[in-house]
């Protein structure tokens, strides 16, 4: 029988791209499945509803801001009050940036961090807490191939993501006697609609991003299978793709090679694409 069959679901970010794919995924693999759909995108969320509720399964809406520690609190209580038992929670909402480390303002930080690293910190307290209770739950937290990948024009992105991946191997120990396990999400690119919530410094990192998120090979359904696959073999690093995997290998063996060889190719690139974009 399938990992996600009969299971409660809360997935933050549901309402677009890998949030939706992961909860329409596990309807079409689980059957029985209950789900709250997390999000500020209220007609998108309307959207994942209509078709989680076309695949026979139940599912609300509940309209939270992630980076709000008390709207997070609240979600978790509503989410128990709907669902009863919690058993698969998926922190993944999140915004995006590029731009050089000295361009971006004070105020992106906080923007960002705020979302996608505090945003899965609050998650995991509000409902890692609920499910020590339990003693079962599975916390899935959205990171990136860019916690290792250090590539140069996203220090942001990264730092948040990095928190991501660090916070996730942490309370993976912390929680396991406990019954509850953790994962760490790492896919690269995949097409979404990460652009509309992209804040980027320079129209040549605007144009770049934009072809990244909307002209790659991986489609959000492809991503979110790959990942349930290993979520239901509790991976600690889910790693989707093979340039994933690679990344993750090389970075952890060859740490200093993967920063110098942006420290070289950082000045020609960035050349290059002012000149392509940069316009
Ligand atoms: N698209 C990619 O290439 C890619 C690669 C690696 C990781 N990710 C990560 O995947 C996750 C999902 O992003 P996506 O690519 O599906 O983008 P998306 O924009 O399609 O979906 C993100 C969802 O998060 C919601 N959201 C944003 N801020 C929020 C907040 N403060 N509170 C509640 N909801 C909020 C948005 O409304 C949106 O519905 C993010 O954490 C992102 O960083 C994306």
């Amino acid at each position: 029988m399938s990992y996600y069959h009969n299971k409660n679901v809360v997935i933050t970010g549901g309402s677009s791209g890998l949030g939706r794919a992961y909860a329409v995924n596990i309807a079409k693999r689980g059957g029985g499945n209950k789900f709250v759909i997390a999000d500020l995108d209220e007609v998108r969320g309307e959207e994942t509803l209509a078709q989680l509720t076309a695949l026979g399964a139940q599912a609300k809406f509940i309209r939270c801001d992630v980076s709000q520690c008390d709207q997070v609190e609240q979600l978790a209580r509503e989410s128990q009050e709907y669902l009863g038992r919690i058993d698969l929670v998926f922190n993944n909402a999140g915004v995006a940036s590029g731009g050089q480390f000295l361009d971006i303002p004070a105020e992106d930080w906080d923007w960002l961090i705020g979302i996608n690293l505090l945003g899965v910190v609050h998650g995991c307290r509000a409902f890692g807490r609920i499910m020590q209770q339990q003693g079962s739950g599975h916390l899935v937290n959205t990171a990136s191939l860019a916690a290792f990948g250090a590539l140069p024009g996203m220090s942001l992105y990264n730092t948040a993501k990095a928190g991501v991946v660090m916070l996730s191997e942490t309370i993976r120990a912390e929680f396991a006697g406990f019954g509850v396990r953790v994962s760490a999400v790492c896919p690269s690119f995949l097409r979404t609609n990460l652009m509309e919530r992209t804040r980027t410094t320079a129209p040549e990192i605007e144009k770049v991003t934009r072809l990244a998120l909307t002209k790659n090979q991986y489609s959000a359904d492809y991503i979110a299978n790959k990942c349930l696959d290993q979520i239901a073999k509790n991976k600690l690093y889910v790693l989707p793709t093979l340039d994933a995997k690679i990344m993750w290998r090389v970075k952890r063996f060859f740490p200093r090679m993967v920063v110098g060889i942006g420290a070289r190719t950082y000045p020609f690139a960035m050349k290059q694409l002012k000149a392509r974009f940069a316009k």
